[in-house]
């Protein structure tokens, strides 16, 4: 026997398997009905789709400019200003990336050296850790406080420290559903300035903010715009998680950086995608209506299982819905999760997977982004337990 082919270290030795590929494999495997993963079973608006028609039939097949076509940026640009107060240069400060997860890739690629400490809020959008990993960092996790997640910002300010390179935060926030508060911002701020710290804000449920709540952008607070990256995703805004389409926001000084490697990872994104986008942003209707429409999606799940044996608080915002099942069982949410699946046909995901250490308050994430018929389908089951 010779040498093995392949003598490799992996990058990512401990990735444990994505629950959301469990979950629907569960899913697919006992034909149950599947609210797990955060995406529409609906279809974006036709309007939209008649736009990418008409773009890929009007020769827009080749390469796209590197950061993204003028016109896209510009009205991103528009966008910003007129809901946050703040204004990025169109061609400087904005990029058109492949989805969120691209632009956090890229950020995290760009600014963090091996040995960099960055902190993630838990419980964590699964794509943080590995990417702050590959890159040689070392995540710094802090656990939001009891059910309701909150963040204590005096432990924040002290797991500050000299090797901080980057904060990670999430608002509107997954899986929870808590919205970030004005103070919540104003207290970050004043932890962050004066460092040389970069803050890499996760928004791309920023339209999705339910009455009582607005959406507190990093672009808003100028400490915080001054270091920031704002990340967001059509995908999510427009009901086309597919194609994987989103966009950065960031100070020229720091977007140069971001460039250099946007280039030579993907060099640009997406063409016609980008030109019907560009006319789609220009009616703000078509963003601003997102609140209301999945607000009637979360009334229309929680009355049907207001007298069901969970509880919960209405969620602040995104599309997802923390249920308590203390109630119903003592089983761990994995085993509670799995049992959903296997017995009653109904997958969820468990919200341990997404805490430090794995802490379980005995909750499942619910994805309400779904069709009337599927809600009424989803919610019978839940109170039937
Ligand atoms: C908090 C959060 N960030 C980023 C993403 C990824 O967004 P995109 O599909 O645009 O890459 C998701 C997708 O579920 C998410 O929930």
């Amino acid at each position: 026997m010779g040498a093995p082919l392949h003598k490799f270290k992996s990058k990512l030795p401990l990735l444990p398997p994505s629950i959301f590929a469990n979950m629907t494999q569960l899913a697919e495997q006992y034909n149950a009905i599947n609210i797990s993963q955060g995406f529409p079973n609906f279809e974006p608006d036709p309007i939209l789709l008649e736009l990418v028609a008409k773009a890929l039939k009007s020769g827009y097949n080749q390469y796209a400019p590197m950061g993204g076509i003028y016109s896209l940026r510009e009205v991103i640009s528009e966008k910003i200003e007129s809901l946050y107060g703040k204004t990025y240069n169109p061609s400087s400060e904005i990029c058109i990336t492949v989805g969120a997860t691209q632009a956090i890739f890229t950020a995290i690629s760009a600014f963090v050296w091996p040995g960099d400490e960055v902190i993630v809020f838990k419980p964590a959008y699964d794509c943080y850790e590995p990417a702050i990993i590959a890159n040689g960092g070392q995540p710094i996790l802090i656990q939001m406080e009891g059910k309701d997640y909150a963040i204590n910002w005096k432990s924040f300010r002290a797991h500050i420290g000299a090797k901080t390179r980057m904060v990670i935060i999430n608002t509107p926030h997954n899986p929870s559903g808590k919205v970030f508060s004005n103070d919540d911002m104003l207290q970050l701020q004043e932890c962050l300035k004066g460092t040389n710290i970069i803050l890499l804000s996760d928004e791309v449920y920023e339209h999705i903010v339910f009455k009582g709540n607005s959406h507190e952008s990093a672009s808003k607070y100028p400490y915080l715009a001054e270091r920031s990256f704002v990340c967001a995703s059509f995908g999510k805004t427009f009901h086309a998680t597919g194609w994987k389409m989103g966009y950065c926001a960031a100070p020229a000084t720091l977007m140069k950086e971001f460039l250099k490697i946007h280039e030579f990872n993907v060099f640009c994104v997406n063409h016609p995608f980008q030109v019907a986008l560009a006319e789609y942003l220009k009616t703000a209707y078509n963003y601003l209506s997102l609140g209301s429409f999945y607000e009637k999606k979360r009334d229309l799940f929680l009355d049907r299982i207001s007298s069901s044996k969970f509880s919960f608080t209405p969620t602040q915002g995104t599309y997802f819905q923390l249920l308590d099942y203390s109630n119903i069982s003592n089983e761990s949410d994995l085993e509670f999760g799995k049992r959903l699946v296997e017995e009653h046909r109904l997958a969820c995901i468990p919200i341990s997977v997404f805490n430090k250490d794995h802490l379980d308050h005995r909750q499942i994430r619910v994805c309400f982004a779904k069709t009337e018929e599927t809600i009424i389908q989803a919610t019978e089951i839940l109170s039937s337990l």
